[in-house]
């Protein structure tokens, strides 16, 4: 998928950049307040009993710390934690690899968890509940299973796509935590944390106009800063005022209300070729190229949060700010003139 290609290689570039702003403890972790709250009193309690904390997944659209808190967790429980990623694991030879190197009460982070083979995934629901994994060696008429027994872990899955996680593995994770995009003032907060530990000041006004853009996702948000700070350092004596910032993200074009290209193509989907709809999900995802899951999952939230648009029992439906957003005058529609 030409999108899901762009997002892992923005990943990459990203990623170094994502751990020097990376909060390592709860305190410095803003928002999702319920989240946290849950999360630390699950840490206190396994702390409390000696034993290793439940599993634990997460998912939501990319950039909202999903690693950022997986790290936490290890943090918080002092432990050590295991990377890997869905695509990597693709035999169960790999995951028993991984899984039998690690000291009890460890954590194994799966990244994309969706993404890792059918085959691998039945062998990580006895690891997961019975701590052991049946594996097979030899071929032909000397096959035969060996259990292995693993120390008591804690796996820690992240996903962009709850939607493509098996209800078996769902339900053995002991808490699921879906995270929401983050409010401006939030996004504000983080922005001047994260200022402080890049040594650029910044003001209310700059860092406001910085999480305006960010489209309620804080690696957005710091990828901005990242830039605005380019600008601040040669052209503004190093300080992020509203105006610097202002100018600043004027020049490199970044949408004022925060939207990507792909959200503004299913608005204007919905608007100009649909008449404000209402339009299936499907019909959209044809028209913008993208999966309906995708769009489901990774897009809509957003658009819905924001008052862009609606979802109704007969598709989704322009709401008029999206109107006001494309510059374009609403379609009236039958029996919703006059209103
Ligand atoms: N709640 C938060 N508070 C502060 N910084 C955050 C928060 N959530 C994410 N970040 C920052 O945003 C960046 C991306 O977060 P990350 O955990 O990698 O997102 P995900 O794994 O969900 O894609 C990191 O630099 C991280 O420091
Ligand atoms: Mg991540």
């Amino acid at each position: 998928m030409h999108t899901m290609r762009q997002s892992e290689e923005l990943n990459r570039i990203n990623s170094a950049f994502d751990n020097k702003l990376r909060p390592t403890d709860f305190e410095g972790f803003v928002g999702q307040a319920k989240i946290r709250d849950r999360l630390m009193l699950a840490v206190q309690a396994a702390k409390d009993r000696g034993e290793s904390l439940d599993h634990v997944l997460f998912s939501g659209p990319p950039g909202l710390g999903k690693t950022t808190l997986s790290y936490i967790l290890g943090e918080a429980m002092g432990v050590n934690v295991k990377t890997t990623s869905g695509p990597v694991i693709t035999k169960p030879g790999d995951l028993a690899g991984l899984l039998t190197s690690l000291e009890p009460g460890d954590i194994v982070f799966i990244d994309e968890i969706h993404r890792m083979a059918k085959t691998v995934e039945e062998y990580l629901y006895s690891a997961m509940e019975d701590y052991a994994i049946d594996i097979m060696i030899d071929q032909g008429p000397n096959a035969r299973s060996v259990r292995l027994e693993l120390p008591r872990f804690t796996l820690v899955g992240a996903t962009t796509r709850i939607g493509l996680i098996a209800a078996p593995l769902r339900a053995r994770f002991g808490l699921v935590n879906r995270l929401d995009y983050y409010t401006p003032p939030e996004l504000a907060e983080i922005v001047k944390r994260s200022a402080a530990k890049l040594g650029v000041d910044i003001d209310d006004e700059g860092a406001a106009e910085i999480a305006r853009r960010s489209r309620g996702t804080p690696r957005i948000a710091n990828n901005l800063l990242r830039r605005v700070r380019d600008y601040a350092q040669i052209k503004a004596g190093n300080f992020i005022t509203g105006d610097v910032a202002k100018d600043s993200l004027g020049l490199l074009e970044i949408d004022p209300h925060g939207l990507d290209e792909m959200d503004r193509r299913i608005l204007e989907t919905i608007c100009v070729k649909f008449g404000g709809g209402p339009v299936g999900l499907s019909t959209i995802a044809v028209s913008v190229g993208e999966e309906p899951d995708t769009i489901e999952e990774a897009y809509e939230p957003f658009l819905i949060m924001n008052g862009y648009m609606e979802r109704t029992p007969k598709g989704r439906v322009a709401a008029p700010s999206a109107w006001t957003l494309l510059g374009i005058a609403p379609v009236s529609r039958q029996g919703e003139l006059g209103i």
